[in-house]
């Protein structure tokens, strides 16, 4: 039929720019924005990883640059942006993805650097991002960021103070850009996910995670890393126009639950 609307729901031909996405969330993002015909640029920290990522995109016909990219680095996020522009075209898109866990007792000795592991890792390196593609998404005209938080942006689990702050850092990011970026048209959300089985989580044992999800979550399971990617995808199309600044919990019903 031809259609009676007008705002898009696809990200054809759309560049989209992802940290961390050699696994978990990141990488079930890659793979869903190439199956939506979305050109993706897969960063992550080890070139190999990297690579089985945009061979998975491009064996199965989509299209995908990929690039060694340790977001701590900020001459590498200039550099690698640089080459997605000349190999893919100017970013559309960009989901500040990478993270790793860090925690630590207040009094214990390590506190110190799991602090500023999770800000260097978590929190610094996405105002970067966003800051090196920003000509390309005020161009863009329907640019797009999604910042992958925590429900640890919402709230506090024990003994997790650097990375609650830093995900906590994330969302007053989050909203700060919405509003500083919203003459342009560019949105900015961010994705707070609930226990998702990832890289992160698989060294929790099996009884360990279903004795949380159970407890902690309104349908007593983890998540997995697709459910999440497909809000990601939701807030990067263009008919995702009038969102923006928003937190928005992808968590089985975590924060929801008081009982
Ligand atoms: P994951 O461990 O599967 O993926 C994280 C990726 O980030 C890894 O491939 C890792 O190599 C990459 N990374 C780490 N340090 C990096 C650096 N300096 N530069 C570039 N890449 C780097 O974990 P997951 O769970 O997929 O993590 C994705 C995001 O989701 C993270 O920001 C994490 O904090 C967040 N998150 C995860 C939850 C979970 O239950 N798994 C829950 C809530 C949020």
């Amino acid at each position: 039929m031809t259609r009676i609307t007008t705002r898009s729901r696809s990200v054809q031909s759309k560049v989209a720019l992802i940290t961390g996405a050699a696994s978990g969330m990141g990488r079930a993002t890659a793979f869903l924005f190439a199956d939506e015909g979305a050109k993706v640029a897969v960063t992550d920290l080890d070139a190999d990883r990297v690579a089985a990522v945009v061979d998975r995109i491009r064996n199965a016909g989509g299209t995908s640059h990929g690039i060694a990219l340790d977001v701590t680095d900020a001459d590498a996020i200039d550099a690698a942006i640089t080459e997605i522009r000349s190999e893919l075209g100017p970013i559309d898109i960009v989901v500040n993805n990478a993270g790793v866990g860090a925690g630590s007792p207040v009094d214990n000795p390590s506190f110190e650097d799991e602090w500023f592991k999770a800000f260097d890792v978590m929190l610094t390196p996405h105002q970067r991002v966003i800051r090196a593609c920003l000509d390309d998404l005020k161009a863009s005209g329907e640019g797009r960021i999604i910042n992958i938080a925590s429900t640890e942006g919402i709230g506090a689990q024990r003994n997790m103070a650097p990375y609650t702050a830093a995900k906590h850092g994330v969302v007053g990011l989050t909203r700060a850009l919405a509003v500083d970026l919203g003459a342009h048209g560019i949105t900015v959300n961010a994705i707070c996910p609930g226990p998702i089985v990832t890289g992160m989580t698989e060294a929790i044992p099996d009884d360990m995670r279903e004795t949380f999800a159970r407890r902690r979550t309104a349908l007593r399971r983890y998540g997995d890393p697709e459910e999440v990617a497909h809000m990601t995808l939701s807030l990067a199309l263009p008919a995702a126009s009038f969102i923006t600044g928003a937190i928005i919990p992808v968590d089985g019903g975590l924060t929801a639950k008081n009982d």
